[in-house]
């Protein structure tokens, strides 16, 4: 049987995260009281290997974390000063996500869990964006927390450690994904959030009436794949071509503005169901909501969506945008958390390409496609 520290103390664990394409290593302390530090927080980005293809290339991804990962381990040992001895926990994304890179993480955290006699948590990498606002924040439970990434688009209840109820999902393409998908579409360049953004900024919002697919039907699911159609219309349909730097931007901006409604309307309909099925305080400052992953970026969008918190007397937060991206840092952290409760995984556990936050949610309002490699 691993040790487990006794309660009272505080813990140290080692987060490896390699779900896709970042191979990341972390040193995390969690305090008794619930308050915690970063140690070392070590991300390698492989972006440059995946961007000739305008997405992440699999077997390119598992062969990079084999490459990098025991390196990070060690520079994030060495820059917190401690050893493999010193950790109480060994903490690793087990899924969703690419699974010969959930292989290469999960099989390093069992070596070390083994070597050094310190349990394993294996555990949901959407669990680790849900819970990185209470290491950055301290935010309390339950929360409405709003998951937007390149693999992910979903609205969350979180209520606890463990106990998540997903209140929307999208039906189709992740909303990164999406700006993915379009910045390729549009010749912008890889990762496509961030470029379409900057094009974005210089463009009239208003010059495309590009479609918000589902707006006005009830729930929380979110679709983005008749966007992606229509820029790919207004494209093949442009009167000039290749199009001029400002109708570039004026599409992005559009489309950009396209995602903004899109998000906020869905994210309003959680708020008002959460209202409704009598889960909200009503006391000031008790409305929480959350963004994470790698869109929350998008200062157009974090806009938008602290309107939308606003209207409803929703206190928004959002953790700093490195640590909304994947990282080690959220893996250690959402360890920390699990090990408090004591819960561990045995060895035995296996890597799960999918492996929905909420077991029992309903599916989503149309089957996915697979467009989303990651839940
Ligand atoms: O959380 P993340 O690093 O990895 C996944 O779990 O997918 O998110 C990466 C995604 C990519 O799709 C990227 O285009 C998007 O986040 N992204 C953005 C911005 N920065 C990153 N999307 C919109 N605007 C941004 N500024
Ligand atoms: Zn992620």
């Amino acid at each position: 049987m691993a040790k487990v520290p006794p309660p009272g103390t505080p813990s140290l664990v080692l987060g490896i995260e390699t779900s896709c394409d970042e191979t990341a290593a972390a040193l995390v302390v969690r305090n008794p009281d619930g308050s915690g530090g970063i140690l070392a927080n070590k991300v390698l980005s492989q972006i440059d290997d995946h961007a000739p293809y305008g997405g992440v290339v699999p077997e390119i991804a598992a062969r990079a974390h084999i490459s990098h990962l025991d390196r990070l381990i060690k520079e994030a040992l060495a820059e917190a000063g401690k050893t493999l001895g010193d950790l109480d926990a060994i903490a690793a994304t087990r899924g969703p996500g690419l699974i010969g890179g959930l292989m290469v993480g999960l099989t390093m955290a069992k070596a070390i869990a083994l070597g050094t006699g310190k349990p394993l948590i294996a555990l949901n990498h959407l669990e680790a964006h849900a819970l990185t606002v209470r290491l950055t924040d301290r935010v309390a439970f339950p929360y409405l927390l709003a998951l937007m990434s390149g693999g992910h688009c979903q609205l969350l209840w979180v209520e606890n450690v463990g106990a998540y109820k997903r209140l929307g999902t999208t039906i189709d393409d992740a909303v990164g994904e999406a700006f993915d998908k379009t910045a390729k579409l549009l010749g912008l360049g890889y990762p496509g959030g961030p470029a379409i953004e900057k094009c974005a900024r210089a463009g009239d919002p208003t010059r495309f009436a590009l479609p918000r697919p589902l707006k006005g039907r009830p729930g929380c699911d979110f679709s983005f794949s008749g966007l992606k159609t229509a820029v790919r219309h207004a494209l093949e349909t442009a009167e000039t071509k290749p199009p001029s730097a400002q109708w570039l931007a004026d599409l992005s901006a559009s489309f950009q503005a396209a995602i903004a409604d899109i998000l906020a309307e869905r994210t309003g309909h959680a708020m008002t169901a959460l209202a409704d099925q009598g889960r909200l305080s009503e006391k000031t400052g008790e409305r929480r909501f959350v963004l994470a992953g790698g869109v929350a970026a998008n200062l157009a969008l974090r806009q938008r969506l602290s309107r939308v918190a606003d209207e409803h007397q929703f206190t928004l937060f959002v953790p700093p945008p490195s640590l909304c991206t994947d990282n080690g840092a959220m893996v250690a952290w959402a360890g920390a958390e699990r090990l408090a409760q004591g819960l561990t995984d045995p060895l035995t556990v296996g890597p799960l390409a999918r492996w929905p936050l909420d077991p029992d949610a309903a599916p989503a309002s149309t089957p996915a496609k697979g467009t989303g490699v990651k839940a």
